[in-house]
């Protein structure tokens, strides 16, 4: 059984969360990697609607050994919340283990996040202000809080106040706000310690353990590559690596180890925050997409942008990744479009280009050179053999499989789990 990595192959939002649910029926382990509660992972299933922001989508299959990887920085008040709110909807959280080396996002994050986004003025990110860049920044830093931590209150106590000294001079001197206070997140996180402690192991141990095993482990992403710190839209971007590589490292199991890379991709783009999308439709075509396909933030409500389908980015993100296959998703959205386009290079001062260009100067300046592929017209969301679909969706899937290099093996038609239509096997 391979180990499978899951990615966003986008700006995030792609639909990894049904993906990961359904896939997860055969898994045994479902590793969450990177990110924190910024990401808002949805599963529609027999048990109801959720909403996830740290908790892997494996969590509904009671056998799935389910990890929340040292990759992800976590807030302890978000992931107690989410695992009894799982609990009263009768969902088992009992196969749930985060890693004892996973960064805590604390209070002092939240605010920093806030503050550095008012002091960006015009030039704000957009964040989900979740703490995360200033969570991931102390972590690289080395000012870290790690889950191990809380198994320690005697440490968790003083690695707190020497971090508390450089926060709350920063807060004073350069922000001018209050200090924040030690007793109180000392007490907070003592809480949260008693609550989580039997959760934190060392998941490096365990996933060799599956791994010896040839057991099935899925790595899940969160985000998406266009969002990647080193590849996405920098600075407009997110502060972990949401891509394959980032997997290996935000799960502890090495490049070699995995086999299959699906990347997980919308029929058209969203983007929440600030950044080009050389792509973004701000029209009433954009508008008719959102409402179909009530794209608001999962996280902050925020109505998403929209745009056609970018097959250079999507080009750029299936090489960056590796991906062996690709699923799309949300293919029924387009039932009722009399036309669609593809976006399949850009204009850049008067010179066409084929490649996403790492500067934002750049993207913002790319205008989309656009194929135009006809509408079907009818109605999707029960078909399930790939030769059921009108023909002009199987052009259109088609059409995205030889622009961006790389095999379809699902496509998604409605948001259950039943509604995929399987062109490959993924593994
Ligand atoms: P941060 O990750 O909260 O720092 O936000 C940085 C950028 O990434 C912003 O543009 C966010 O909107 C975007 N972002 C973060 N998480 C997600 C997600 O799960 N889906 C889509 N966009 C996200």
């Amino acid at each position: 059984m391979p180990v499978l990595a899951i990615v966003g192959g986008q700006w995030g939002d792609e639909g990894k969360g049904k993906v990961v649910d359904q896939l997860a029926e055969t898994a045994d382990v479902v590793v969450r990697f990177s990110g924190g509660d910024n990401a808002g992972h949805t599963v529609i299933n027999h048990l109801g609607e959720f909403k996830l922001h740290l908790v892997p989508a494996g969590i509904f299959s009671s056998r799935v050994l389910c990890v929340i990887g040292n990759g992800v920085v976590i807030n302890p008040a978000v992931l107690k919340q989410e695992i009894e709110g799982l609990n009263r909807s009768g969902v088992d959280t009992s196969n749930l283990v985060i890693s004892d080396r996973a960064h805590l996002v604390m209070p002092y994050h939240l605010l920093l996040d806030e503050l550095e986004e008012k002091s960006r003025a015009g030039k704000a990110l957009g964040t989900t202000k979740r703490g995360i860049g200033p969570a991931f920044a102390d972590k690289t830093n080395r000012l870290g809080i790690r889950a191990c931590d809380l198994l320690d209150k005697a440490a968790l106590g003083e690695r707190l106040a020497m971090v508390l000294e450089s926060k709350n001079t920063l807060f004073t001197s350069v922000y001018g706000a209050p200090p924040v206070s030690y007793e109180q997140i000392y007490s907070e996180y003592c809480a949260y310690a008693d609550f989580l402690a039997p959760f934190i192991k060392d998941t490096v141990v365990l996933l060799g353990q599956a791994v010896a095993k040839k057991q099935m482990v899925i790595l899940e992403g969160a985000q998406g590559a266009l969002l990647d710190p080193d590849f996405g839209t920098y600075p407009y971007g997110t502060s972990s690596s949401p891509l394959t590589a980032g997997g290996a490292l935000g799960a502890g199991i090495a490049p070699s180890r995995i086999d299959k890379l699906l990347g997980i991709f919308k029929v058209y783009c969203t983007r929440v925050g600030n950044g080009p999308m050389p792509t973004e439709l701000m029209d009433e075509t954009g508008d008719a997409i959102r409402d179909i396909a009530h794209e608001f933030g999962t996280t902050t409500g925020r109505p998403r942008r929209i745009g056609w389908f970018d097959a250079v980015a999507a080009r750029f993100s299936c090489f960056i990744n590796g991906l062996t296959s690709v699923a799309l998703t949300r293919l029924d959205v387009f039932d009722t479009m009399p036309a669609l386009k593809i976006c399949t290079s850009y204009d850049l001062n008067g010179q066409r280009i084929d490649y996403f260009p790492a500067s934002v100067a750049d993207l913002e300046k790319c205008q989309p050179v656009y194929e135009e592929l006809p509408g079907w017209d009818k109605p999707i969301t029960h078909v399930r053999n790939f030769a059921d679909l009108p023909i002009e969706a199987q052009r259109y899937v088609r059409r995205i499989e030889e622009l961006i290099g790389c095999d379809v093996s699902m496509a998604c038609c409605g948001p259950s789990r039943e509604q995929v239509i399987q062109l490959k096997p993924v593994i």
